[in-house]
């Protein structure tokens, strides 16, 4: 993908955090996530009172886009509005596992620009389907 189409993903994962709920953390996260079709499903944290139900950005992003009945991902961009740019957590990965083999994740935060890693990179060993025995296509 183009540094131009990194920039715009950026700044939708950027305008997505505004929407963000997190009234208890205050550390809100945006993410956007390109998918085959060229639709971009942009999800933020979304907190609770009962903590341990907050969903994070990336994992609101991806179900959306699954809803929608996207499930092939060409890109993620993650805008934490903090001084350094943040990784999706391991929930995250394992959720963006099951439907990507490796995807370009760009990081962004408040200092502007972004850093790209890779799906992989973050998260070489996925627990997936065929360890349940299922080679389906589903
Ligand atoms: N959070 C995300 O939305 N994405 C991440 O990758 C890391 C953490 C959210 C969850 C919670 O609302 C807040 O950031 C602090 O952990």
């Amino acid at each position: 993908m183009t540094d131009a189409e990194a920039n715009e993903l950026a700044q939708a994962a950027r305008e997505a955090s505004e929407r963000a709920y997190a009234p208890y953390s205050k550390f809100n996260v945006g993410a956007a996530l390109l998918c085959a079709s060229g639709a971009v499903f942009t999800g933020g944290n979304v907190e609770n009172a009962s903590y341990g139900l907050t969903v994070c950005a990336e994992r609101a992003a991806v179900f959306g886009a699954v809803a929608a009945g996207e499930r092939r991902f060409r890109a993620l961009a993650v805008y934490a509005d903090a001084d350094e740019p943040t990784p999706p957590c391991g929930a995250c990965l394992q959720v963006l596992s099951e439907f990507a083999d490796d995807l370009p994740i760009y990081l962004a935060g408040r200092g502007g620009g972004w850093r790209e890693v890779r799906l992989r990179q973050l998260y070489p060993m996925p627990f997936g389907r065929t360890a349940l025995g299922d080679q389906g296509k589903d």
